[in-house]
């Protein structure tokens, strides 16, 4: 995978004191190569109009375009292509999900199941609509051993109408066994929504085979544009659901007392779109095509591997979680702030996140107020964790 690092221009153009750049925080975003980066020249220089609205060439141009990006990526997770809509990231896709199919179907003193490793993305939108609906809420916890969420069968037994669940955690890097979850929950008749953003990056996701209701995830953290986010739903679904927004080009026709709309996915995609975006998307899902996801799946879990283990060597540094195939640790070191440490590791030109990472449930479950977090991808390599490594072991060394 070592090739690759050399089609990402940021990493000969941002020396610090001239060190290379060790950028490890590919779950808040990740670089882009520079294909993805010429894209949007390429479109901007070559294909530029609004799409729907232009009966001219370069308009309906944009719009195949436009449609061939939604037609590759539900190829890559095998969703039909009208069960892809288009919206601005993960966040936005879930909240779709909650203010549209959730608020039609939920009814006072009815059920939800969540669980403490949710990001905030899959709490506050449940939190808001409560307020309205005044529906119940229940957290499924973690094993304290394995990192995982428990078994689902006691929160089942609650018979919720609806379990909404991130696939891996954004904190811990564990991955839930979300096709057995999923299972279960359908036999007793929960619907299941699932946050896929820090795991459709690494692996082969196929929503068939899953058999989720929903999934939603971000261009942003697999190579592409930010501003671009992708909700699944199953056709039948999205077809039952009313649109949350309205306005340009997603309606049938209307007068002054009413309105009809268009059929799924159109109908959830209001105004001017970010067709540009999309359109560089495809490019980076041809490019991770290109190295095969299965490849990446395999490189991320040795890195993985070898990232808890040198980690696990820096003394009086714990990490809040297990060895994983996702390459996601947060960590704590002695009684150093998170911001702190990621500020030391600034110095030596190592990017990592600090903080509560938009997962505040978790940090009071975990007692911490914050943790320092690393999180790799394809370009990253033995020598960045090693590097890293030395740099925490000197942090260590000062307190
Ligand atoms: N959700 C992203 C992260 O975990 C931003 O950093």
């Amino acid at each position: 995978m070592y090739k690759y690092k050399k089609d990402f221009p940021i990493f000969k153009n941002t020396k610090f004191y001239n060190k290379d750049l060790i950028y490890l925080d590919n779950s808040a975003t990740t670089q882009k190569p520079q294909i993805v980066i010429d894209e949007y020249a390429k479109f901007y220089e070559n294909f530029n109009a609004n799409i729907y609205r232009g009966i001219y060439r370069l308009s309906e141009e944009a719009t195949s375009m436009y449609e061939g990006a939604r037609t590759s990526i539900a190829k890559f997770i095998n969703a039909k292509s009208n069960e892809i809509v288009f919206t601005r990231n993960t966040t936005e896709s879930l909240n779709l999900v909650v203010l549209s199919f959730a608020k039609s179907i939920l009814k006072k003193n009815d059920l939800v199941v969540l669980s403490v490793v949710e990001h905030h993305s899959n709490i506050v939108p449940w939190l808001i609509l409560q307020k309205e609906i005044g529906f119940r809420i229940e957290y499924i916890d973690i094993n304290k051993e394995s990192f995982e969420l428990e078994n689902i069968d006691k929160y089942l037994e609650l018979k919720p109408k609806i379990v909404s669940i991130t696939q891996v955690s954004n904190v811990t890097g564990v991955e839930n066994n979300i096709k057995e979850i999923i299972r279960k929950a359908h036999l007793k008749g929960a619907f299941v929504i699932i946050d896929a953003a820090q795991s459709v990056p690494h692996k082969k996701i196929d929503v068939k085979d899953l058999d989720c209701d929903f999934l939603a995830f971000s261009a942003h953290k697999m190579l592409g544009p930010v501003g671009i986010g992708i909700l699944f739903g199953k056709e039948d679904l999205l077809e039952r659901m009313n649109p949350v927004l309205g306005g340009g080009e997603m309606i049938l026709s209307v007068d002054q007392d009413s309105c009809t709309f268009k059929e799924a996915p159109f109908k959830f995609e209001a105004g001017t779109v970010n067709f540009a975006d999309a359109i560089v998307f495809k490019k980076s899902i041809e490019y991770l095509d290109g190295i095969g996801m299965d490849n990446i799946e395999k490189y991320i879990k040795e890195l993985s591997g070898y990232t808890y283990e040198n980690l696990s060597k820096v003394n009086g540094l714990k990490i809040y979680g297990q060895k994983n195939n996702s390459g996601i640790y947060s960590f704590s070191l002695k009684a150093v702030h998170s911001h702190d440490i990621a500020s030391f590791l600034d110095e030596d030109n190592i990017a990592i996140r600090a903080g509560h990472h938009c997962a505040q449930v978790l940090m009071n479950r975990f007692s911490v107020y914050a943790l320092s977090r690393v999180s790799i991808y394809i370009y990253n390599t033995k020598q960045d964790i090693d590097n890293l490594c030395i740099s925490l072991s000197k942090i260590s060394d000062l307190f």
